[in-house]
């Protein structure tokens, strides 16, 4: 390729990689860790794939030094990880696990050792099953408890760690988690997935303020904000049922964590199944405004949808049923079954960098699951198609950054092929294949390729 067809990226530009606890950590009883809403549903017959379970994982939580020289080998310039909340306070409230804090002080000595940025998410849905015992995120006190946790880690690795987000997709663990229950604790009631949404938003302010607090430089909160889009461009029907996803998914997250309050047509819907004034309090909307330095994006897939009274509505979007029909992707897809689609990615950048200025970004994940079928000569995975979705996702990004958006980086989801929630082990994302009986790591075809970007810094 000659040196104009390239694609680079700013110089400063972040590549990195992205995992969760529960996701890879295994050691589900070492140290002091309590039980998490995870243990507790993936172990609720019918509730994951063949029941599938986060008890060894990738057993990250003893491999942790081999995984982060096999992030230096690729070149990673940053590493996204979360903190196991029950290994830090094993109830969720009261004395602090040392042996859990020793862990993720590990981890991050480890990677400063190779150079290798920390970024931490405080709360990647693995809430302690005790708080779940008393309502878990409908009840109030678990925002509070949050704080605490959130300034207990920073007390202990703020001297280290410059990036701090808050909570990763507060959509899932509000609509899946209390919605329509396909994720930990499995509930299945709209208004206590409203409840939830306000009580997380709630704990991400409180802990802003408690990270400020202790001095943390870069704070911020990762979404999975909706790219939708009419089924037909020329009807209002289709485009009022773009407008309520929308609401459900992006303006109740995006509008209160920016300072503009709850959009006033998204609180309507929502007393349609609770009445607000059961959460919400005074002051609360200033709280969850605390300005932020950083959003996170989490994009896989764009959603279409068409606006029908007959509609069947989407589970994971209360009160959607009547009016909205969510539709099957039209073109290619991963194994998800999402549809791929980079240019999906490109608009909701754009929408972003409209509609919400001034907050710079980081995709802080994106990437692909596929079947894995195929390997090379030597045994590894080559994996074409997450190649040509990484990289197609990547020239979107690039085209966003030329246009003006002010993106700071790229973080792949997986390092590691992992525990795909309710789906287990059967969907594998990672860069790296991990051999469950073995916990060998292989790379994979696409670990290679990214590898060369980083080196690059383009395309
Ligand atoms: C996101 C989650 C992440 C992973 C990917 C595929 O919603 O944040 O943990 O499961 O989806």
């Amino acid at each position: 390729m000659s040196a104009s067809s390239e694609l680079r990226f700013p110089d400063n530009f972040v590549w990195g990689a992205a995992t969760a606890s529960y996701q890879i950590e295994g050691a589900a009883r070492d140290d002091g860790r309590g039980p998490s809403i995870w243990d507790t549903f993936s172990r609720t017959p019918g509730r994951v794939f063949a029941g599938h379970t986060g008890d060894v994982a990738c057993d990250h939580y003893h491999r942790y030094a081999d995984d982060v020289a096999l992030m230096a080998e690729l070149g990673l310039k940053a590493y996204r990880f979360s903190i196991a909340w029950p290994r830090i306070q094993p109830d969720g409230t009261g004395p602090v696990e040392p042996r859990g804090l020793d862990f993720y002080d590990r981890l991050t000595d480890a990677l400063l050792d190779r150079g290798i940025d920390p970024i931490v998410t405080l709360y990647h849905w693995d809430l302690p099953q005790a708080l779940e015992d008393r309502g878990g995120w409908t009840n109030r006190e678990t925002a509070e408890h949050f704080a605490t946790y959130a300034a207990a880690v920073h007390g202990r690795l703020g001297d280290r760690i410059r990036t701090w987000t808050t909570l990763n997709e507060p959509w899932c663990s509000a609509y899946l988690g209390y919605g329509n229950g396909v994720h930990a604790p499995g509930v299945s009631d709209p208004g206590a997935a409203f409840t939830a949404v306000h009580h997380l938003l709630l704990g991400h302010g409180l802990a802003v303020r408690a990270l400020r607090a202790g001095g943390a430089e870069v704070v911020g909160i990762t979404l999975n904000p909706a790219e939708v889009q009419p089924a037909d461009r020329d009807s209002a029907a289709d485009a009022a049922a773009v407008r309520l996803v929308d609401g459900l998914q992006n303006r109740i997250f995006l509008d209160p964590l920016t300072g503009a309050g709850y959009p006033a047509d998204v609180l309507e819907h929502v007393s349609r199944m609770v009445d607000p004034a059961t959460f919400l309090r005074d002051g609360d909307e200033k709280l969850i405004a605390a300005p932020i330095d950083l959003l996170g994006i989490n994009y896989y897939a764009p959603t279409y949808v068409a606006g029908r009274p007959d509609g069947a509505g989407g589970s994971a979007w209360p009160g959607t049923e009547g009016a909205v029909q969510f539709l099957p992707a039209a073109g290619p897809v991963s194994d998800m079954g999402w549809a791929i689609e980079p240019a999906g990615l490109g608009r909701l950048l754009d929408r972003l960098a409209a509609d919400y200025p001034g907050l710079p970004l980081m995709i802080t994940e994106n990437g692909g699951a596929f079947p894995d079928r195929t390997t090379d000569s030597a045994g590894r995975v080559a994996d074409a198609d997450r190649i040509a979705y990484l990289d197609g996702h990547l020239r979107a990004v690039h085209a966003a950054i030329g246009r003006g958006v002010d993106l700071r980086g790229y973080l792949v989801w997986s390092l590691l092929d992992n525990y795909e929630w309710a789906e287990g082990y059967r969907k594998r994302f990672g860069i790296v294949h991990v051999d469950y009986l073995t916990q060998r790591r292989t790379p994979k075809a696409s670990a290679r390729w990214y590898q060369e970007v980083i080196s690059r810094n383009g395309l």
